[in-house]
């Protein structure tokens, strides 16, 4: 495997933002952008030999920084909704800022430079979070470390540290469509994911604390189905996201690395398999794309159900549910996790 890097752009505020390019030895590319750790491209052939770019992404680094939906990103210092953006840790409690609403959702980590540097086939993106950053406790150190395997897998690994008692929860937020960017739809592209319960959510999308069994109800992927077949349907839940906006538990052992979901394009023969240690994945089908007035890499118009993201992470609002698996960090502890998303045809 080799790393390139040559310079992508300049922030507003004048930092100069690295762009690394990771290839393997059967040609699939991965380029990512050192402002917020972002997933620019991901090449690789299709049935016929023609290469396709699996994830959407932006033409310029002023795009990305006038940003829609976490596009590619690493979020954190906590993904997706605390609630009212309050928590307890260790016997203290923080108000949070909160950006959307009145929860406080994905944190700033997507917005911000981490420092690229590559060492052997491992590209690794460092950052130095401060004590009090966006309200949370502790000097927060984040390395995200991304590398291609030769059986054409992107793993993006995870750790972190904390001087303060803490909470994290990382995740990537990248928008997949396996017919390439600038198709117009994910809908009819064929998803499993291992996963038998899913939890309920609030009006906004905060998780009730109920875990619904996915049987029976348009959740169900548990055998391979199309993504649009019941995006459109009666169900509640499914009403108030516009589709999947649904944190999915896993069937498998939290903490394994296991096999989690499996997607799949008839038209190109692209399979991507989801590997991970997380216990649960945010499914968000973007709905709102369509509303986004800049193009994607390739000039293609924005339309709603144009890539699909698969956001393995632990429980969204997991302070306000203490039965969740818990996201606190303590000094001493290193907070590590690992998802790969590996690519074939079929
Ligand atoms: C959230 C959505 C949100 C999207 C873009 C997802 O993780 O669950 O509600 O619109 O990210 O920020």
């Amino acid at each position: 495997m080799s790393i390139k890097r040559k310079l992508f752009g300049r922030t507003k505020s004048g930092q100069d933002v690295y762009i690394y390019t990771l290839e393997n030895k059967n040609g699939m590319r991965a380029e990512i952008i050192e402002y917020g750790c972002i997933i620019h491209s991901i090449v690789l052939p299709d049935r016929t030999g023609v290469e396709r770019d699996v994830v959407l992404g932006c033409q310029t680094l002023e795009d990305y920084e006038n940003g829609f939906g976490a596009i590619g990103s690493i979020v954190g210092r906590v993904a997706n909704r605390i609630e009212n953006g309050v928590f307890t840790v260790g016997g203290r409690t923080y108000q949070l800022e909160t950006g959307r609403g009145k929860h406080h959702v994905h944190g700033v980590f997507g917005r911000t430079v981490f420092r690229g540097s590559a060492d052997g086939d491992k590209l690794m993106l460092d950052y130095l979070s401060p004590d009090g950053e966006d309200g949370f406790p502790g000097n927060l150190n984040v390395r995200v470390t991304y590398s291609l395997t030769d059986e054409n897998g992107l793993v993006i690994d995870y750790t972190a540290t904390t001087d303060q008692p803490t909470i994290v929860n990382l995740t990537n937020h990248s928008y997949f469509n396996l017919d390439g960017e600038g198709s117009p739809s994910m809908l009819d592209q064929i998803l499993t994911i291992y996963a038998s319960g899913v939890c309920e959510n609030d009006a906004d999308t905060c998780p009730t604390g109920r875990i619904l069994p996915v049987a029976g109800t348009p959740f169900d992927f548990t055998q391979p189905k199309p993504i649009g077949r019941d995006i459109f349907s009666d169900d509640e839940q499914i009403k108030m996201a516009r589709g999947y906006d649904h944190n999915f538990v896993f069937d498998k052992k939290p903490g394994e690395l296991g096999l989690v979901a499996t997607a799949y394009s008839e038209r190109t023969g692209i399979v991507m398999d989801t590997f991970t240690t997380q216990p649960a994945m945010q499914f968000f089908t973007a709905g709102f794309l369509g509303a986004i007035p800049r193009p994607g890499k390739n000039g293609a118009r924005r339309s709603n159900y144009q890539g699909f993201c698969q956001e393995t992470q632990h429980y969204p609002c997991t302070p306000s549910h203490p039965e969740f698996p818990s996201i606190d960090l303590f000094p001493g502890d290193r907070y590590h996790e690992t998802t790969i998303y590996r690519f074939g045809v079929r």
